[in-house]
């Protein structure tokens, strides 16, 4: 009777064992998929595994031999900025001439150099990416840029106008100035001016990975078999006659990614030679991958475009989280905060933060945050 009753225990145990991880396995297999890529996808999706060369980037996207990139002029340079030998990082913030107060707010969190410096000896170095303000209200924000530049030092501007339509010239910018002015740092990164950058986070992840002396690197949120928009009311409408195919290259959100210095030489040669009209700047950087062959890897604490639940277990492993404008300055003091470091500790530690994570990610209501699989990262 004895040996009945715990064997039934045994296989009451066994069963729920095997149920929980069924129902854990569900979520991470599908979950993590599907939460990214609703239907609409689909057709652009099934040709880029169909397909998946894209060989004709190559031809029918080059510039003809006769004519060059256009150079926008600089009207505001450092050019010394990256003198320094040992630069971990380049990074750039993309930015409008009107954002005085997101600068201000990144200047003083993760885009600071010093506090890099002083935490991690790491050199950073951070600059603002920029074109013009628009003529209309244009002569007094310049006035207040040059200001601005001659206090903090870290404003790249050249002459074209600084709108959404432009953002491939500003990618331009960024990759011909890293390739001119600091070719030596190990790795470039770009970012929005409203994302939240967990710096620390970063930093270790890039000091890791200088040691291994990776090469071919290149991170992000990675759109897969993203499709152009043809609904010509949207912002990101594209015609045919730009791109005619029904899925673009594997690209990284451009919101936040980082490669290397080999990658970012090679994108810029690439970029040199394609046409840029395609006005989507982290679509045309997939372009100019692709062209060299260069293929994204997806990282899951790179947010997809939402913020990301407010808790420490979060803030162990964040990298980037979107849309922080007001509370810059607060998540910045909490997520660096060093009792981060020591709820995941230990055995338990690990438990409860696995845990919290599932509760957080693994929800069926769709959210641009981190995937459920992060939970399990
Ligand atoms: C891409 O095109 C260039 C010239 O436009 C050519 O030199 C090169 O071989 C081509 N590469 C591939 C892989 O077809
Ligand atoms: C982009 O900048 C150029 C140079 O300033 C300007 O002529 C053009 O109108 C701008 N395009 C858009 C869409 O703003
Ligand atoms: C680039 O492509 C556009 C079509 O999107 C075309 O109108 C333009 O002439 C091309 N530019 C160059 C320099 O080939
Ligand atoms: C974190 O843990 C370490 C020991 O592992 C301890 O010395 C430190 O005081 C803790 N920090 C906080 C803020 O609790």
């Amino acid at each position: 009777m004895r040996m009945f009753v715990s064997r039934r225990r045994v296989k009451k145990w066994k069963f729920f064992h095997f149920f929980a991880t069924c129902f854990v396995l569900s979520f991470m297999v599908f979950w993590g998929p599907f939460n990214n890529y609703i239907m609409s996808y689909m057709k652009s999706y099934s040709y880029r595994y169909f397909i998946n060369s894209y060989d004709f980037v190559n031809n029918s996207l080059s510039l003809k031999h006769s004519s060059a990139q256009p150079q926008f002029p600089y009207l505001i340079n450092h050019r010394e900025k990256c003198q320094a030998q040992d630069v971990l990082l380049l990074l750039f913030i993309k930015t409008a001439p009107e954002n005085y107060d997101r600068r201000s707010a990144i200047r003083k969190t993760w885009g600071n150099e010093n506090y890099v410096q002083s935490q991690f000896n790491a050199n950073i170095k951070t600059l603002f990416a920029l074109g013009t303000p628009v003529p209309l209200k244009g002569d007094e924000l310049q006035k207040r840029l040059i200001w601005e530049d001659q206090v903090y030092k870290d404003i790249i501007q050249q002459d074209f106008i600084d709108s959404f339509h432009n953002l491939t010239s500003k990618f331009l910018l960024q990759f011909s100035w890293a390739n001119t002015f600091c070719p030596h740092a190990k790795f470039l990164m770009t970012a929005d001016d409203d994302i939240f950058i967990h710096m620390p986070n970063l930093i270790e992840h890039l000091q890791g990975l200088e040691q291994i002396g990776v090469r071919d690197f290149w991170i992000g949120h990675v759109h897969r078999g993203g499709p152009p928009v043809r609904d010509k009311s949207s912002k990101y409408y594209v015609p045919y006659e730009m791109y005619k195919w029904p899925a673009y290259p594997d690209y990284t959100a451009g919101a936040a990614y980082v490669v290397s210095s080999d990658v970012a030489a090679k994108i810029y040669e690439a970029s040199q030679t394609l046409n840029s009209s395609l006005y989507i700047d982290d679509v045309f950087m997939g372009l100019c991958a692709n062209k060299v062959g260069i293929v994204p890897q997806d990282h899951v604490f790179f947010s997809g475009g939402g913020t990301i639940p407010y808790h420490p277990c979060i803030y162990e492993k964040m990298m980037t989280s979107h849309g922080h404008l007001q509370d810059m300055q607060e998540l910045w003091m909490e997520a660096t905060d060093s009792k981060v470091k020591n709820i995941s500790k230990g055995f338990f530690g690990q438990i409860y933060c696995r845990l919290i994570k599932i509760v957080l990610l693994c929800r069926l209501t769709y959210r641009k945050s981190y995937p459920c699989r992060a939970a399990f990262a």
